[in-house]
């Protein structure tokens, strides 16, 4: 199979960790004979500060030409403290997922046997945790009517929905759930949020297509205390997008480290893969960052691609890298860590 693929390193570790799951998803295409062509693009700070843009036009018509993306990480402390900055790396990601179509983000927990005792939360508790989160992307608070009123005393942003956008998402969440357990849980705030009420109804009125699925509707706060408290009652969760942003980082401190967990962005044709963990401006160019998640990334892509063996050659080859030790600090027993760049040169090595 010949494949194009855009790559988006953007800001902070993206770079670094990017380069690993490259020479991985290189050593795959060699061992089943595949052609990658890797079409590197501009986003995030590095792009504003080449062209005063954080998803610049030409970046758009990359990706929009190839079969996925892969993505590192955006974001830049000089932006964060300065609430006066016009243009943001992080409007990259969201200008990005909009135009891309991208309205559905397949965020999995899962934990490692070897890391468990790694989470901070208990090993009975954790045990066997394997859910995933569909997070509605394109659509809430992030992209409502936003502004201030009473010179600049009162600021609003609004969360609204449609029907179609809600029953497109949970469409692949019902998909989801008939390949897995069977089990589906819509996450919203219907005691309160008009907008929670439309996405339960939605999702009731979808229930008799898909009569095998079991669903339950649970509030967002109590999700909240359950994901850490049982995480295996869940399977597939589908919630809204901010609900979705907040709940999936609490999710992936089940697994241990942020540095682990792998996410889809998908919409009607193209797929974006990124880690879910951020830029992390303090480790940028020390070579420490773990580059597992973004390998895992790509694993999800080959997944997607319908290329299973080879995704699965990906994974097992980081259970192998987590079983044996070769693992950055975050993870590392006291003085065995290893470089970014080595975990992938091992990565690769050992496919
Ligand atoms: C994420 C990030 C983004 C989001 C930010 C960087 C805009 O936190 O991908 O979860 O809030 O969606
Ligand atoms: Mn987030």
């Amino acid at each position: 199979m010949e494949l194009n693929i855009a790559l988006l390193a953007g800001d902070g570790i993206g770079p670094e960790v990017i380069a690993q799951a490259v020479k991985v998803c290189d050593a795959v295409a060699e061992k089943y004979n595949h052609k990658i062509n890797w079409q590197p693009a501009l986003t995030g700070a590095a792009a504003i500060d080449a062209v005063g843009d954080p998803y610049p036009e030409e970046t758009h018509a990359i990706c929009a030409g190839s079969d996925a993306v892969l993505f590192g990480a955006i974001g830049h402390p000089r932006f964060d403290n300065d609430p006066s900055a016009k243009v943001r790396p992080e409007q990259g990601l969201l200008k990005m997922r909009q135009k891309l179509g991208l309205f559905a983000n397949v965020r999995p927990t899962f934990t490692f046997p070897s890391l468990i005792d790694r989470s901070p939360l208990k090993r009975e508790r954790i045990e066997g945790t394997d859910l995933v989160f569909l997070r509605e992307l394109t659509g809430g608070i992030y992209f409502g009517k936003r502004g201030r009123e009473d010179n600049g005393e009162t600021a609003y942003d609004t969360c609204t929905y449609t029907r179609k956008e809600v029953q497109r998402l949970a469409r692949k969440g019902f998909e989801m759930a008939m390949k897995r357990s069977k089990k589906l849980c819509c996450v919203d705030k219907a005691n309160v949020l008009e907008s929670s009420r439309l996405w339960r109804e939605t999702v009731q009125a979808m229930e008799k297509d898909y009569p095998e699925v079991n669903v339950s509707y649970e509030f967002v706060d109590a999700v909240a205390m359950r994901l850490v408290q049982w995480p295996n009652a869940y399977d597939v969760l589908i919630t809204e997008n901010l609900f979705g942003d907040i709940l999936t980082d609490e999710a992936s401190v089940i697994s241990g480290s942020m540095g682990l967990m792998p996410s889809a962005s998908l919409g009607e044709s193209i797929g974006l893969y990124e880690p879910i963990h951020g830029s992390y401006p303090q480790a940028a160019g020390k070579d420490i960052a773990n580059p597992l998640a973004t390998v895992l990334s790509a694993a999800m892509m080959f997944d997607d691609f319908g290329l299973l063996e080879e995704a699965q050659a990906i994974r097992d080859v980081v259970n192998r890298s987590l079983a044996e030790g070769v693992v950055t600090e975050d993870l590392a027993e006291k003085g065995k860590a290893r470089k970014t760049s080595e975990v992938g040169d091992w990565l690769a090595k050992n496919l």
